[in-house]
């Protein structure tokens, strides 16, 4: 137990017990609330870190909300018949004989009571008190907790924690880099690294063998719920290692972050191929909390009739109970399909008398026969359906399904999911070159080095893993590309060419030429861990002073302009804004 006594108090408010009845005490606080008792008596519950307790003060007329009070007073039983059960300190209150008061306070912008939706923008104005509610003070422990444990659990296995700079050369993660200007090099910039990727490979090249770190990482991208412009990794690689090692190595550290929040250890963590995956789920990071799986119906409509389903894949789901779903509803549906890149969604209800929808005219009886038996229906279902190429069914459908059939982040339990073999290139872009699934590091997977060679650049599966909680992507890693021969061909693949590859990359393919180790590694977010571990839906409620959606800090205003002598001495000029 932690002695959290001080030169000025003898206890923490949250912490005092009916076995401390009798006990003298003195305690510091805010006020949180405060009710009358007749003309003079005021109960005043006082705040801090550890929760609230009761005081019971005489004269207390002065004593406002959110006031700083160092209390002493005796501890004693409250009469049975106002003892609160929901209050941990709910059976006792403290008798106030002195009470000083340590600071003023002005009300606060808005209430501390978790009962209250405050807007966003006010809290994150006031961080400060927002931090003083229970809800948050809850959540940084959290991440702390966290942070520890991975931190153990990697120090366990060897890895040496070593710190990698902030002001780098560009970092290829896919998002845009933050740059600062140099002084000393009117100019030029540095960026700040999207991940450590580059510094850990060197590390491994440098002999480090295990490396770890709490990295702070800085993406220019669109914010999301699970993604600010800066988060925090535990980042990992590690050499004479395989797939199956480093899977091991960060199954242990976030088991026992877990652990350490839940005090359940999860058991082993599963693997799916993502290929599995995308034909189950339609996602390469499922949500296996709940099913509505991806029904393949490809078959049942290989000769119709109907127009719509003659398509080189159709598949369904199968939504339990869905079918009191509204016309407008549905209609919601097909044009929230439409949007995501569909050219439509049929829609049919389960009913007593067969299949209700506008598209059952057009399909035979056997099609609506083995169509109900294929995907399990029941009367009272819905059935929701796409056809189209494989890869559009699969994102729509996937789409729909977590729209559906998402739990809130607090139900359905912890489940950690591995997904493997990841296919090397997501898709090609606009000029035809090949988009990395992961990153440009990863080695191609030995078994497809042939279909490489021949340029079925969509076939080759990469060595890269990803971990999945819950729906979330929680982080990613690969086996690393070590021989400078095969990573030049990779950059001359996805259209880098050996110039560009040497301007921005030349240190690492020169370093390959010294003896570099086979190595493998991986990095998860620990805002999106520490948010789930939390039942949080949205990282901001996990960082202490996350930025607004739109990438602002309300509390400090930034980002700000700076001044005309400030950019000279850096060399920039600003533009006037876009018309
Ligand atoms: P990747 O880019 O997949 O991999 O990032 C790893 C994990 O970092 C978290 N993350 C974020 N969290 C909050 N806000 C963001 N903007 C954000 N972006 C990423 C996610 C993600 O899964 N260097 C590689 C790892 C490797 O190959 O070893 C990398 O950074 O949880
Ligand atoms: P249409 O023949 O375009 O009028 O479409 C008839 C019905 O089938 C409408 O409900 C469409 O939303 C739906 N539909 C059309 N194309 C597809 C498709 N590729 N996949 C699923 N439903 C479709």
């Amino acid at each position: 137990m932690t002695d959290y006594s001080t030169s000025m108090r003898t206890d923490r408010c949250g912490d005092l017990r009916v076995d401390d009845v009798g006990r003298q005490v003195t305690l510091c606080g805010w006020v949180d609330r405060r009710r009358e008792h007749g003309e003079h008596l005021a109960f005043i519950d006082l705040r801090d870190r550890s929760g609230v307790v009761q005081l019971v003060v005489d004269g207390a007329h002065d004593l406002r909300s959110e006031y700083v009070l160092q209390v002493s007073g005796t501890v004693r039983e409250r009469p049975a018949d106002t003892a609160n059960d929901g209050l941990a300190t709910g059976a006792i209150e403290i008798d106030a004989t002195e009470v000083t008061v340590l600071a003023a306070a002005e009300p606060p912008p808005f209430p501390l009571d978790e009962r209250t939706e405050v807007d966003e923008m006010l809290r994150l104005k006031h961080r400060y008190v927002d931090l003083r509610r229970p809800r948050l003070q809850r959540n940084l422990e959290v991440r702390a907790r966290v942070n520890s444990a991975v931190r153990g659990a990697m120090e366990e296995q060897g890895f040496v924690e070593v710190e990698t700079p902030m002001l780098i050369a560009s970092t290829p993660e896919g998002a845009r880099d933050f740059v600062v200007p140099s002084r000393k090099e009117p100019g030029s910039f540095y960026a700040l690294p999207q991940s450590p990727q580059i510094f850990k490979q060197l590390c491994m090249v440098g002999g480090v063998d295990r490396y770890y770190q709490i990295a702070r990482c800085l993406r220019d991208e669109d914010l999301r719920a699970d993604r600010q412009f800066e988060f925090m990794q535990l980042d990992a690689e590690a050499s004479f290692v395989s797939q199956d090692d480093v899977l091991a190595f960060i199954s242990h550290a976030v088991s026992a972050a877990a652990e350490a929040v839940t005090g359940e250890r999860p058991g082993e963590i599963p693997r799916m191929s993502w290929h599995e995956a995308q034909e189950r789920f339609g996602s390469d990071k499922p949500d296996v909390r709940f099913g509505m799986e991806l029904v393949e119906l490809t078959e049942v409509f290989a000769g119709t009739e109907f127009r719509a389903f003659q398509a080189s894949c159709v598949k369904g789901i199968r939504v339990p109970g869905g079918a009191d779903a509204s016309r407008n509803r549905l209609d919601d549906l097909t044009d929230r399909c439409k949007r995501w890149g569909a050219k439509g969604l049929v829609w049919m209800r389960v009913t007593e008398d067969g299949l209700d929808s506008p598209v059952a005219k057009f399909l035979t009886d056997d099609e609506k026969a083995a169509l109900g038996s294929t995907m399990e229906a029941e009367v009272g279902d819905l059935l929701l359906l796409v056809a189209d190429e494989r890869r559009t069914v699969r994102h729509i459908l996937g789409l729909l399904r977590v729209e559906l059939g998402r739990p809130p982040v607090t139900e359905g339990g912890l489940h950690f999911l591995w997904v493997v073999d990841f296919p090397l290139f997501e898709g090609l872009d606009e000029a035809g070159h090949p988009i990395p699934a992961h990153h440009p590091f990863t080695m191609p997977h030995v078994d497809d080095l042939e279909a490489l060679e021949r340029g079925d650049l969509l076939d080759v599966r990469s060595q890269a893993y990803d971990l999945v909680l819950n729906g979330w992507e929680l982080g990613s890693g690969s086996v690393r590309i070590h021989r400078s021969d095969v990573q030049e061909k990779i950059f001359s693949i996805l259209g880098i060419g050996s110039d560009e590859a040497h301007a921005k990359f030349g240190f690492l393919l020169d370093a390959f030429r010294y003896g570099a180790p086979p190595h493998a590694g991986f990095a998860f977010g620990l805002d999106r861990l520490t948010a789930i571990l939390a039942g949080e839906e949205n990282i901001r409620e996990v960082i202490a002073y996350p930025k607004t959606q739109s990438g602002a800090d309300p509390l400090t205003s930034a980002p700000t302009p700076i001044d005309d002598r400030h950019l000279e001495e850096l060399g920039l000029r600003v533009l006037p804004p876009a018309e």
